[in-house]
């Protein structure tokens, strides 16, 4: 297990001495190389930092307590072989604490503060706010911020355990859940939706109040977003990848996203590794609504694409080319034969304007008019 974590340690302190000393390579290395270093650095080392990052754990689990009230800190993380030494901090510096248990006997306002925690060979935890409170009801919660999909559990704490009954949560100020006996509440599935600022009320000798605690839920991954290969609508007998397109907003070592595609009432793939789905051959009967589904591995997420309307066309049957051959020559004929009619008409309109002029010269009372014509001809010449 050592050697493991040593192998990425060694890249790091090869890498950054070139990153973090350019002097040095410009000797040496050229800037390409100094680039590839740094891709390595990046690819190689990144994941497995976050793995040997040491984990505080509360006992009880929750992170605002009463003054007086007992807490202990564990730290988790791997060790240097044959030595189990933990360091802790408490707003950065340092506590006198070298046990993996750090134990606050009758809490006071002054542990109040960010606590960390770090093994041999880990990085330092995330940190931990511990709050000690001095009141009368507490809202007390495991964390302030869950990734989705996470539970969340809400405890109405009374000062000295005094019990505490008809309690009501609240969420921004909106009562949302009633409790006569128990007063804790868990909601199974946080959603974005359970974001906000959390407190309660409960009868004691009075009704009291707690203060607020602010809760957030961070989204592991977008909704996912159904998208054909090819442009719609498509035509039958084309090949069709469907591909359901998601996003991861936070790193998680290990996370397997799974995927799910549907159309009407059917399921065409079912949890899949894969995000893709084939249409081998469209067919008119593919057309239809389809959605996608993404899901983490045990199911405490699940997200549905939008639906998209696939429509397959049938296909036109290709015109063969005698067709247009004789498409094309029956319009030339036709153009010929208009032509052909054309002018004989027009052969025609002529004689017969000529044999007109012919009568017209020959009867009197029109003869007049032509030589009146003639008349003006010679005086526009004149
Ligand atoms: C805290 O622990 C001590 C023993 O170490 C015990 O006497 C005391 O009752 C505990 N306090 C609470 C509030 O549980
Ligand atoms: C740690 O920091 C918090 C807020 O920054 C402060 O309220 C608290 O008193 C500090 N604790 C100690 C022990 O210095
Ligand atoms: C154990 O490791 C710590 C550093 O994590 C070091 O300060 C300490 O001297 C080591 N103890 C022994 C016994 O090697
Ligand atoms: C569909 O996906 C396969 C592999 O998954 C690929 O070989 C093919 O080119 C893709 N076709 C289209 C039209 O995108
Ligand atoms: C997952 O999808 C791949 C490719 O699309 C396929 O080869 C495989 O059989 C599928 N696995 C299951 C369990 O359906």
């Amino acid at each position: 297990m050592a050697g493991f974590y040593r192998i990425p340690l060694a890249y790091f302190s090869i890498s950054s001495k070139y990153i973090f000393c350019p002097c040095a390579i410009h000797k040496t290395l050229p800037i390409v190389q100094t680039f590839l270093l740094f891709h390595l650095f990046v690819v190689v080392v990144y994941p497995q930092a976050d793995l040997t990052k040491a984990v505080i754990t509360l006992q009880p689990p929750w992170v605002s307590v009463f003054q007086e009230e007992n807490i202990t800190l564990w730290c988790e993380g791997p060790h240097l072989p044959g030595n189990s030494s933990t360091r802790w901090f408490l707003n950065g510096t340092a506590l006198q604490t070298l046990t993996p248990r750090y134990r606050i006997a009758a809490a006071s306002i002054s542990d109040t503060g960010e606590y960390r925690c770090q093994t041999g060979l880990s990085v330092p935890s995330d940190p931990v706010r511990l709050e000690i409170h001095r009141d009368w009801l507490l809202l007390q919660v495991q964390s302030r911020v869950f990734t989705e999909g996470e539970p969340l559990t809400l405890r109405c704490h009374g000062w000295k355990n005094k019990l505490v009954y008809n309690v009501v949560f609240y969420q921004n100020d909106k009562a949302f859940k009633f409790s006569p006996q128990n007063s804790e509440f868990t909601i199974l599935k946080t959603s974005l939706s359970h974001n906000g600022i959390y407190h309660c009320s409960g009868m004691g000798r009075h009704r009291y109040t707690s203060p607020g605690v602010s809760i957030t839920v961070k989204e592991l991954f977008l909704a996912p977003v159904l998208k054909a290969s090819l442009s719609l609508p498509l035509l039958e007998g084309h090949l069709v990848n469907l591909s359901c397109e998601t996003k991861l907003l936070l790193q998680r070592p290990g996370l397997q996203l799974y995927f799910s595609f549907y159309t009407g009432s059917k399921t065409l793939m079912s949890r899949n590794t894969s995000s893709g789905y084939q249409i081998l051959t469209a067919k008119r009967e593919d057309s239809g609504l389809y959605w996608c589904e993404a899901t983490t591995e045990d199911g405490s997420i699940v997200k549905r694409s939008p639906e998209l309307e696939l429509q397959v066309l049938g296909l036109q049957t290709p015109t063969p080319v005698w067709f247009h051959v004789l498409f094309y020559l029956s319009v030339g004929m036709i153009f010929l034969v208009d032509t052909i009619l054309c002018m004989i008409i027009h052969k025609e309109l002529q004689k017969q304007k000529q044999w007109n002029l012919e009568i017209s010269l020959g009867s009197g009372p029109k003869k007049n008019v032509t030589s009146y014509l003639q008349e003006d001809r010679y005086l526009e010449d004149i």
